[in-house]
């Protein structure tokens, strides 16, 4: 089977925000106790952080970090988080029926962020509380000093401000299971009015205001005109959050879950730009896909969900899914579909980072290892730099249940004006033919291929595990080869490559 696709330096879409390649760190599970925090440990350092966990952080190239939640923040009094640890409140977190014991709050949290070298997103509670705790918690972690938050901090040991730009409105008001589930309505109204008040503080603060949780709630559309009517001149982001699972093994469907993304995204792009006509609005509103994954959520509703409520754990292993080469390809695609969409898409969390639905994981007073996920994020941002490009495909289709005709290719490229470097980001999605593709990279001059890595493995199920941590990982593709201004590459079934020319 053949395909073929051709880059152009000028088929921009738009300039590829580093924001793209952010992360989320909820209290969930093991993915802050035991996860990126086990004081004890042989790896921790002065502060209980896991050194073995931060370094493959950095590895994966992670820009910013969603924290606290997620559906944990809807219920979060953030002030349990701060001040000496031994007058912290435990709590009940009614999101993942666990205790929290609040060991770790916004003061840690940010100076670990900041240790990897990410940037911090703070999500606020608009569940159970609203502008008086985003005010109170925007002041502590924002202003320098002279108020009586902001001395609080500096009585906690932070003399700086942490200084976060970009503040979530909350998070997934739409979802039944959320606490404090809002109307559209209900939730739009609170949410710029806490904008308001917070821009009050700070006119320049990055606001993102929750879109639905899902394309597929009975409300999506409707949620998001009508609370964009009443938030779009104080926000700047609308959110999207999306997670895909094989249903009833139907595999080719689920490879070609990033055709959903696509038209989740064009969806949302097309009502935020609506309520902006409607408005006569200057303002273009973008997108911060601050949830995107593949999550098998039925095991967790089956299997993996705390219901005995006269025992709550602390840290409990929730969402520990362990993820497949086929998994990684349709994760990777995900990315192909982010990029895609770069110019409106310009922040997004890979939800989440470490032992809950991750790319990393972690075993107690053991290794940490990197999931077959871990390898196209890590690569996609290393390699996507300056602008997207939209690429000129020509593959064949198949028929998918859920999709109707897809192509069995997908790709998007990216290009660096100042470097000249390009990087090509290609899926095969067929579970059983190889395909070759022509890639047209005449128009970038006289380049040639500098690396063409591929995620593939003949069992489409393998996996990395504690036993067998290695098991999965990238391979140089040797069939790489440029020719007359062409690239020549052959693509196995399920497989994820990165093509990087200059
Ligand atoms: O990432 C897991 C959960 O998925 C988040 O807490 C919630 O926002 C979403 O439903």
């Amino acid at each position: 089977i053949n395909a073929s696709l051709t880059i152009d330096p000028h088929f921009t879409v738009g300039d590829v925000n580093r924001r793209l390649f952010g992360s989320f760190v909820e209290h969930l599970g093991r993915c802050v106790y035991g996860g990126i925090y086990e004081p004890g440990h042989p790896t921790a350092d002065a502060d209980g952080f896991r050194t073995d966990v931060a370094e493959l952080i950095r590895e994966l190239g992670v820009s910013t970090i969603r924290y606290p939640g997620g559906n944990f923040v809807s219920g979060y009094r953030w002030e349990d988080g701060v001040g000496p640890r031994e007058d912290r409140p435990k709590r009940l977190d009614l999101a993942w029926h666990s205790t929290e014991t609040n060991e770790i709050g916004l003061d840690e949290f940010a100076s670990w962020a900041a240790g990897v070298d990410s940037e911090l997103m703070y999500a606020v509670n608009l569940g159970t509380r609203g502008i008086d705790a985003a005010l109170d918690v925007l002041e502590y972690a924002n202003i320098p000093s002279g108020t009586f938050w902001s001395d609080q901090r500096i009585a906690n040991g932070h003399p700086q401000p942490h200084n976060i730009r970009m503040w979530c409105l909350g998070n997934e008001m739409d979802g039944p299971w959320q606490v404090g589930h809002s109307t559209p309505e209900e939730y739009g109204r609170i949410a710029v009015k806490t904008a308001r008040a917070m821009r009050q503080v700070d006119p320049d603060l990055e606001l993102v205001v929750c879109g639905s949780s899902s394309a597929h709630m009975p409300t999506f559309g409707e949620w998001e005109r009508i609370v964009l009517e009443e938030t779009y001149d104080e926000v700047d982001f609308i959110s999207c959050h999306a997670y895909y699972e094989p249903k009833n093994d139907d595999f080719a469907s689920f490879l070609a879950s990033a055709v959903d993304m696509d038209r989740f995204i064009e969806a949302v792009v097309a009502t935020a730009d609506h309520v902006k006509a409607l408005r006569s609005s200057d303002k273009t509103l973008n997108i911060s896909f601050d949830e995107w994954n593949v999550w098998y959520q039925s095991r967790y509703n089956e299997v993996d969900k705390i219901t005995d409520v006269a025992d709550w754990p602390t840290a409990p292993r929730l969402l520990e899914d362990s993820y497949s080469v086929m998994d990684a390809v349709v994760f990777g695609n995900l990315m192909i579909s982010l990029l895609r969409h770069a110019d409106r898409v310009t922040a997004a969390s890979l939800a989440q980072l470490v032992n809950v639905i991750a790319p990393i994981m972690t075993e107690p007073g053991g290794i940490s290892w990197k999931q077959t996920t871990f390898f196209p994020f890590a690569l996609t941002s290393q390699l996507a730099h300056g602008r997207s490009l939209e690429v000129r495909l020509q593959a064949p289709t198949y028929a998918s249940d859920a999709y109707g005709d897809v192509s069995l290719v997908d790709a998007v490229a990216t290009h660096d004006e100042e470097t000249g470097d390009a990087a090509v980001f290609l899926v095969n999605r067929s579970l059983t033919e190889a395909v070759t593709v022509q890639i047209d990279v005449s128009r970038l001059g006289d380049v040639s291929v500098v690396s063409a890595q591929t995620l593939h493995d003949d069992d489409i199920h393998a996996r990395n595990t504690l036993e067998d941590p290695e098991r999965v990982g990238l391979k140089e593709n040797t069939s790489a080869s440029i020719a007359g201004g062409i690239v020549s590459i052959t693509l196995p079934a399920v497989s994820w490559t990165a093509v990087a020319v200059r």
